[in-house]
């Protein structure tokens, strides 16, 4: 799988977004093959919570953007990235069900939502900060659980799942990274505040 090219424009990228979830096969993974696996990877089912509370505000977070801006290229860029995220979302939704879930959903909602609609009310380059820092934690987030998972049996289909969601929120960083221009004290600021209160957030859905 090829990371995203930071050299090519943002049209040509947007076009390959998420082609790193979406190319893989449909996943065989269900709660009962989880279930097996979860007695050889401790923290399991508190790694998937987060991962799908996460994918659940990443989705909230271009809502957010969406309900918000109108430069045609950062709509086009949230449009891309939240077809992306939705997919993630669904099969991290196969994974876990609704009672291993994290309570604290309409909470990631709300704050994934403001974490995409008030740097939109700022400009373009508040919103290419904010993904490029969320982007840059979940890419951290996902390599500690693949570094847990098995390259043969049961737990390498999952090692494989994580690894395309992994690669597609590689390519949203970079997109975004691209996309930006230099960052003031303020958007260092709110890009440290982001990335905290996304380590907060893990730590919490990772228990409830
Ligand atoms: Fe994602
Ligand atoms: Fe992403």
């Amino acid at each position: 799988m090829a990371g995203a090219n930071c050299a090519t424009p943002l049209s040509s990228n947007l076009i390959d977004m998420s082609k790193h979830l979406a190319a893989t096969p449909a996943s065989t993974l269900d709660p009962d093959i989880i279930a097996g696996i979860a007695g050889d990877v401790p923290g399991l089912v508190g790694d998937l919570r987060s991962d799908h509370a996460g994918e659940t505000g990443a989705v909230a977070i271009y809502l957010g953007i969406l309900a918000v801006s109108r430069d045609p290229k950062v709509r086009q860029f949230a449009q891309e990235h939240l077809a992306s995220e939705r997919e993630h979302l669904a099969r991290m939704g196969e994974l876990l069900p609704p009672g291993q879930r994290s309570v604290l959903l309409p909470l990631w909602r709300v704050a994934g939502w403001l974490t995409g609609f008030l740097p939109a009310l700022v400009g373009p380059h508040a919103v290419y900060a904010t993904i490029d820092a969320v982007e840059t934690f979940v890419d951290h987030h996902y390599e500690e659980q693949v570094r847990k998972l098995p390259a043969h049996g049961p737990g390498a289909a999952l090692k494989a799942l994580l690894l395309a969601c992994q690669a597609d929120e590689v390519n949203h960083r970079d997109e975004a990274r691209a996309a930006r221009t230099g960052a003031g004290k303020l958007i260092r600021a709110w890009q440290w505040l982001v990335g905290t209160g996304s380590a907060l957030a893990v730590k919490a859905a990772r228990r409830v």
